[in-house]
Protein backbone atom coordinates (compact mmCIF):
# COMPACT_ATOMS: atom_id res chain seq x y z
CA UNK A 1 0.00 0.00 0.00
CA UNK A 2 1.18 3.20 -0.90
CA UNK A 3 -1.32 5.78 0.65
CA UNK A 4 -0.86 8.99 0.24
CA UNK A 5 2.53 8.99 0.22
CA UNK A 6 4.65 11.38 -2.59
CA UNK A 7 7.79 10.09 -4.20
CA UNK A 8 10.09 12.44 -5.69
CA UNK A 9 13.12 11.84 -7.86
CA UNK A 10 15.26 13.87 -9.69
CA UNK A 11 18.34 13.54 -12.59
CA UNK A 12 20.19 16.16 -13.94
CA UNK A 13 21.34 16.84 -18.20
CA UNK A 14 24.15 15.89 -19.83
CA UNK A 15 26.47 17.36 -21.68
CA UNK A 16 29.11 16.30 -24.06
CA UNK A 17 31.91 18.58 -23.25
CA UNK A 18 34.31 17.33 -26.02
CA UNK A 19 34.72 14.07 -28.48
CA UNK A 20 31.59 14.66 -29.98
CA UNK A 21 31.12 12.67 -33.08
CA UNK A 22 34.77 11.74 -33.56
CA UNK A 23 33.29 9.42 -30.92
CA UNK A 24 31.48 7.93 -33.84
CA UNK A 25 35.29 7.07 -35.06
CA UNK A 26 37.05 5.17 -32.53
CA UNK A 27 38.26 8.72 -30.35
CA UNK A 28 37.82 9.29 -26.63
CA UNK A 29 34.77 11.45 -25.24
CA UNK A 30 33.55 13.64 -22.48
CA UNK A 31 30.49 13.97 -20.99
CA UNK A 32 28.90 15.62 -18.06
CA UNK A 33 26.36 15.88 -15.83
CA UNK A 34 24.86 19.96 -15.82
CA UNK A 35 23.84 21.30 -12.37
CA UNK A 36 20.36 22.11 -14.48
CA UNK A 37 17.59 18.90 -14.75
CA UNK A 38 14.68 17.34 -14.30
CA UNK A 39 12.41 16.50 -10.91
CA UNK A 40 9.18 14.22 -10.71
CA UNK A 41 7.05 13.63 -7.97
CA UNK A 42 4.88 10.32 -7.90
CA UNK A 43 1.45 9.79 -5.98
CA UNK A 44 -1.22 7.13 -5.99
CA UNK A 45 -3.73 7.76 -8.95
CA UNK A 46 -6.77 5.27 -10.08
CA UNK A 47 -4.69 4.92 -13.83
CA UNK A 48 -1.04 5.29 -14.65
CA UNK A 49 -0.75 8.71 -15.96
CA UNK A 50 1.98 10.99 -17.37
CA UNK A 51 2.30 14.83 -16.83
CA UNK A 52 4.44 16.90 -18.04
CA UNK A 53 3.33 20.94 -18.37
CA UNK A 54 6.79 22.31 -20.02
CA UNK A 55 6.72 20.00 -23.11
CA UNK A 56 4.67 20.45 -26.22
CA UNK A 57 2.68 22.73 -27.48
CA UNK A 58 0.49 22.82 -24.19
CA UNK A 59 2.16 20.98 -21.94
CA UNK A 60 1.88 17.00 -21.76
CA UNK A 61 -1.06 14.77 -20.24
CA UNK A 62 -0.36 10.92 -20.91
CA UNK A 63 -3.16 8.42 -19.82
CA UNK A 64 -2.11 4.29 -19.59
CA UNK A 65 -5.62 3.54 -20.67
CA UNK A 66 -4.90 1.47 -23.30
CA UNK A 67 -5.59 3.71 -25.88
CA UNK A 68 -2.39 4.12 -28.37
CA UNK A 69 0.42 6.13 -27.12
CA UNK A 70 3.17 7.88 -28.54
CA UNK A 71 6.99 8.16 -27.97
CA UNK A 72 6.48 9.64 -24.30
CA UNK A 73 3.59 7.56 -23.12
CA UNK A 74 5.35 4.19 -24.19
CA UNK A 75 8.50 5.09 -22.15
CA UNK A 76 6.60 6.00 -19.41
CA UNK A 77 4.80 2.82 -19.83
CA UNK A 78 8.46 1.30 -20.30
CA UNK A 79 10.38 2.28 -16.91
CA UNK A 80 6.81 1.48 -14.46
CA UNK A 81 6.90 -2.19 -16.02
CA UNK A 82 10.90 -2.03 -15.31
CA UNK A 83 10.93 -0.05 -11.59
CA UNK A 84 7.56 -1.49 -10.37
CA UNK A 85 4.85 -4.11 -12.09
CA UNK A 86 2.28 -4.61 -9.68
CA UNK A 87 1.56 -1.46 -8.71
CA UNK A 88 1.48 0.76 -11.62
CA UNK A 89 -1.42 3.07 -10.38
CA UNK A 90 0.47 6.40 -9.76
CA UNK A 91 0.53 9.77 -11.47
CA UNK A 92 3.66 10.71 -12.12
CA UNK A 93 4.45 14.99 -12.75
CA UNK A 94 8.09 16.08 -14.49
CA UNK A 95 9.01 19.26 -14.46
CA UNK A 96 12.82 21.27 -14.71
CA UNK A 97 14.66 23.84 -16.81
CA UNK A 98 16.37 21.41 -19.23
CA UNK A 99 15.48 22.26 -22.76
CA UNK A 100 13.88 19.53 -24.57
CA UNK A 101 15.47 17.73 -27.78
CA UNK A 102 18.26 20.22 -28.15
CA UNK A 103 21.10 16.96 -27.15
CA UNK A 104 20.76 18.30 -23.56
CA UNK A 105 19.91 14.65 -21.80
CA UNK A 106 16.40 15.58 -21.55
CA UNK A 107 14.84 12.11 -22.73
CA UNK A 108 17.44 10.48 -20.29
CA UNK A 109 16.63 12.75 -17.17
CA UNK A 110 13.31 12.22 -17.80
CA UNK A 111 13.55 8.48 -17.60
CA UNK A 112 16.11 8.98 -14.59
CA UNK A 113 14.01 11.23 -12.94
CA UNK A 114 10.49 9.28 -13.19
CA UNK A 115 12.56 5.90 -12.72
CA UNK A 116 13.61 7.48 -9.06
CA UNK A 117 10.22 8.98 -8.42
CA UNK A 118 8.34 5.83 -8.87
CA UNK A 119 10.76 3.93 -6.70
CA UNK A 120 10.46 5.88 -4.44
CA UNK A 121 6.71 6.50 -4.32
CA UNK A 122 6.71 2.01 -3.71
CA UNK A 123 9.45 2.64 -1.15
CA UNK A 124 11.84 1.13 -2.88
CA UNK A 125 15.73 1.22 -3.41
CA UNK A 126 16.68 1.21 -6.53
CA UNK A 127 20.30 0.54 -7.13
CA UNK A 128 22.47 2.35 -10.06
CA UNK A 129 22.31 -1.28 -12.66
CA UNK A 130 18.32 -1.01 -11.73
CA UNK A 131 17.91 2.62 -12.49
CA UNK A 132 20.08 2.15 -15.33
CA UNK A 133 18.05 -0.28 -16.75
CA UNK A 134 14.80 1.37 -16.23
CA UNK A 135 16.38 4.01 -18.41
CA UNK A 136 18.01 2.24 -20.92
CA UNK A 137 14.04 0.91 -21.40
CA UNK A 138 13.03 4.33 -21.95
CA UNK A 139 15.68 5.50 -24.20
CA UNK A 140 15.40 2.50 -26.28
CA UNK A 141 11.83 3.73 -26.78
CA UNK A 142 13.35 7.42 -28.09
CA UNK A 143 16.13 6.49 -29.78
CA UNK A 144 15.87 2.56 -30.93
CA UNK A 145 19.63 1.56 -29.72
CA UNK A 146 21.43 4.24 -28.11
CA UNK A 147 25.47 4.68 -26.71
CA UNK A 148 24.10 4.37 -23.61
CA UNK A 149 25.96 7.46 -22.93
CA UNK A 150 22.69 9.76 -21.97
CA UNK A 151 21.44 7.57 -19.48
CA UNK A 152 24.44 6.49 -18.34
CA UNK A 153 25.60 10.34 -17.67
CA UNK A 154 22.39 10.82 -15.90
CA UNK A 155 22.22 7.70 -13.57
CA UNK A 156 25.75 8.39 -12.20
CA UNK A 157 26.40 12.40 -12.38
CA UNK A 158 30.03 13.49 -12.56
CA UNK A 159 32.44 13.81 -15.71
CA UNK A 160 32.83 10.32 -17.60
CA UNK A 161 35.44 9.79 -20.44
CA UNK A 162 33.15 7.16 -22.96
CA UNK A 163 34.57 5.18 -25.74
CA UNK A 164 33.16 3.05 -27.83
CA UNK A 165 34.06 -0.87 -28.31
CA UNK A 166 32.04 -3.80 -29.04
CA UNK A 167 30.48 -2.45 -25.32
CA UNK A 168 30.69 1.13 -24.75
CA UNK A 169 33.35 1.94 -22.21
CA UNK A 170 33.12 4.65 -19.29
CA UNK A 171 35.16 6.10 -16.87
CA UNK A 172 34.76 8.28 -13.73
CA UNK A 173 37.20 11.48 -14.53
CA UNK A 174 38.53 13.06 -11.76
CA UNK A 175 37.16 16.56 -11.75
CA UNK A 176 39.13 19.42 -9.35
CA UNK A 177 36.45 21.67 -9.17
CA UNK A 178 33.27 22.49 -10.86
CA UNK A 179 33.29 24.84 -13.32
CA UNK A 180 30.83 27.83 -14.54
CA UNK A 181 29.09 28.38 -17.55
CA UNK A 182 26.63 29.58 -19.83
CA UNK A 183 24.61 26.95 -22.42
CA UNK A 184 22.48 28.62 -25.26
CA UNK A 185 20.30 26.63 -27.68
CA UNK A 186 18.23 26.73 -31.03
CA UNK A 187 15.58 23.86 -32.42
CA UNK A 188 17.65 21.22 -34.30
CA UNK A 189 17.37 20.83 -38.08
CA UNK A 190 17.23 17.36 -38.59
CA UNK A 191 18.10 13.87 -36.02
CA UNK A 192 21.42 12.83 -34.57
CA UNK A 193 21.38 9.84 -37.06
CA UNK A 194 21.49 12.64 -40.35
CA UNK A 195 24.11 14.68 -38.55
CA UNK A 196 25.97 11.56 -38.34
CA UNK A 197 25.10 10.17 -41.38
CA UNK A 198 25.92 13.05 -43.48
CA UNK A 199 29.47 13.42 -41.71
CA UNK A 200 29.92 9.79 -42.82
CA UNK A 201 29.13 10.67 -46.30
CA UNK A 202 32.06 13.56 -46.10
CA UNK A 203 34.16 10.97 -44.43
CA UNK A 204 33.77 8.40 -46.96
CA UNK A 205 34.85 11.07 -49.63
CA UNK A 206 37.79 11.71 -48.06
CA UNK A 207 38.76 9.34 -45.34
CA UNK A 208 42.83 10.11 -44.64
CA UNK A 209 41.79 13.70 -44.22
CA UNK A 210 38.89 13.27 -41.97
CA UNK A 211 40.73 10.77 -40.32
CA UNK A 212 43.32 13.13 -39.00
CA UNK A 213 40.72 15.66 -37.89
CA UNK A 214 39.32 13.10 -35.71
CA UNK A 215 42.63 12.12 -34.57
CA UNK A 216 43.23 15.61 -33.21
CA UNK A 217 39.58 16.15 -31.90
CA UNK A 218 40.55 12.28 -29.82
CA UNK A 219 44.09 14.52 -28.51
CA UNK A 220 41.72 17.44 -27.75
CA UNK A 221 39.42 15.18 -25.46
CA UNK A 222 42.81 13.76 -23.82
CA UNK A 223 44.30 17.31 -23.10
CA UNK A 224 40.59 17.85 -21.68
CA UNK A 225 40.89 15.09 -19.28
CA UNK A 226 43.67 16.57 -17.87
CA UNK A 227 42.51 19.99 -17.83
CA UNK A 228 39.65 19.00 -15.89
CA UNK A 229 41.85 17.22 -13.48
CA UNK A 230 43.78 20.09 -12.68
CA UNK A 231 40.08 22.30 -12.49
CA UNK A 232 42.40 24.62 -15.29
CA UNK A 233 39.76 26.77 -16.72
CA UNK A 234 41.38 28.33 -18.85
CA UNK A 235 43.08 25.51 -21.06
CA UNK A 236 39.37 24.04 -20.86
CA UNK A 237 38.39 27.15 -22.67
CA UNK A 238 40.78 26.89 -25.43
CA UNK A 239 40.10 23.20 -25.74
CA UNK A 240 36.56 24.18 -26.69
CA UNK A 241 37.46 26.80 -29.08
CA UNK A 242 39.95 24.64 -31.35
CA UNK A 243 37.29 21.51 -30.61
CA UNK A 244 34.31 24.18 -31.95
CA UNK A 245 36.53 24.51 -35.16
CA UNK A 246 36.63 20.85 -36.08
CA UNK A 247 32.76 20.43 -35.54
CA UNK A 248 33.02 23.95 -37.95
CA UNK A 249 35.15 21.53 -40.31
CA UNK A 250 33.35 18.48 -39.82
CA UNK A 251 30.16 20.49 -41.27
CA UNK A 252 27.72 20.33 -38.27
CA UNK A 253 27.95 24.14 -37.48
CA UNK A 254 24.61 26.17 -38.61
CA UNK A 255 25.22 30.25 -38.50
CA UNK A 256 23.10 30.36 -35.39
CA UNK A 257 25.41 28.19 -33.45
CA UNK A 258 28.39 30.45 -34.77
CA UNK A 259 26.99 33.56 -33.84
CA UNK A 260 26.53 31.93 -30.36
CA UNK A 261 29.45 31.07 -30.23
CA UNK A 262 30.70 34.66 -31.07
CA UNK A 263 28.71 36.32 -28.91
CA UNK A 264 29.78 34.24 -25.81
CA UNK A 265 33.58 34.72 -26.98
CA UNK A 266 32.97 39.07 -27.55
CA UNK A 267 31.67 38.62 -23.75
CA UNK A 268 34.41 37.19 -22.13
CA UNK A 269 33.90 33.44 -22.32
CA UNK A 270 36.97 31.75 -22.16
CA UNK A 271 35.93 29.56 -24.75
CA UNK A 272 33.00 28.47 -26.59
CA UNK A 273 31.27 25.45 -28.70
CA UNK A 274 28.70 23.62 -30.16
CA UNK A 275 28.25 20.18 -27.96
CA UNK A 276 26.29 17.09 -28.92
CA UNK A 277 25.16 16.69 -33.26
CA UNK A 278 24.93 20.39 -34.23
CA UNK A 279 22.93 21.15 -37.10
CA UNK A 280 21.43 23.44 -34.27
CA UNK A 281 21.06 22.34 -30.34
CA UNK A 282 23.48 23.99 -27.86
CA UNK A 283 26.26 26.12 -27.34
CA UNK A 284 28.52 25.69 -24.19
CA UNK A 285 30.63 28.85 -23.27
CA UNK A 286 32.85 28.09 -20.32
CA UNK A 287 33.73 31.60 -17.65
CA UNK A 288 35.71 32.47 -15.18
CA UNK A 289 33.04 31.97 -12.60
CA UNK A 290 30.78 35.26 -13.40
CA UNK A 291 28.69 33.99 -15.76
CA UNK A 292 26.47 36.94 -15.66
CA UNK A 293 27.78 39.09 -18.63
CA UNK A 294 27.88 35.97 -20.82
CA UNK A 295 24.63 34.58 -19.92
CA UNK A 296 23.17 38.50 -20.39
CA UNK A 297 24.93 39.15 -23.67
CA UNK A 298 23.29 35.78 -25.71
CA UNK A 299 19.97 36.70 -23.75
CA UNK A 300 20.63 40.38 -25.24
CA UNK A 301 21.14 38.86 -28.89
CA UNK A 302 17.55 36.91 -28.74
CA UNK A 303 18.91 33.13 -27.06
CA UNK A 304 17.70 31.40 -25.23
CA UNK A 305 20.33 30.57 -22.61
CA UNK A 306 20.77 29.52 -18.63
CA UNK A 307 23.32 29.64 -16.36
CA UNK A 308 24.71 26.29 -15.22
CA UNK A 309 27.61 24.42 -13.86
CA UNK A 310 29.56 20.79 -14.53
CA UNK A 311 31.79 18.44 -13.05
CA UNK A 312 29.58 18.85 -9.57
C1 LIG B 1 25.46 13.00 -30.20
O1 LIG B 1 25.00 13.39 -28.91
C2 LIG B 1 26.89 12.58 -30.16
C3 LIG B 1 27.43 12.11 -31.50
O2 LIG B 1 28.82 11.88 -31.31
C4 LIG B 1 26.74 10.87 -32.00
C5 LIG B 1 27.07 9.63 -31.21
O3 LIG B 1 28.06 9.57 -30.49
O4 LIG B 1 26.31 8.66 -31.37
C6 LIG B 1 27.29 13.19 -32.55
Amino acid sequence: MTGARLGAGAAPGKIILLGEHAVVYGQPAIAAALSIGLGAACEAHPVPRLRIPAWGQSGLDITLDGSRLDAVGRAFAAILAVVDPPSRAVLVTVDGELPLGVGLGSSAAFAVAVARAVADHAGKRLDQAQILAAAAAAERVFHGNPSGLDHTVCTLGGCLLYQRHATPRFTPLAVARPLDAVLAWTPRAGSTRQAVEGLRARHDAAPAQYDRLFEYMGALTRAGEQALAAGDADALGRLFDLAHGCLNACGVSTPTLEAMVHTARSAGALGAKLTGAGNGGAVIALTDGDSQPVHAALRTAGFQAAICRIGG
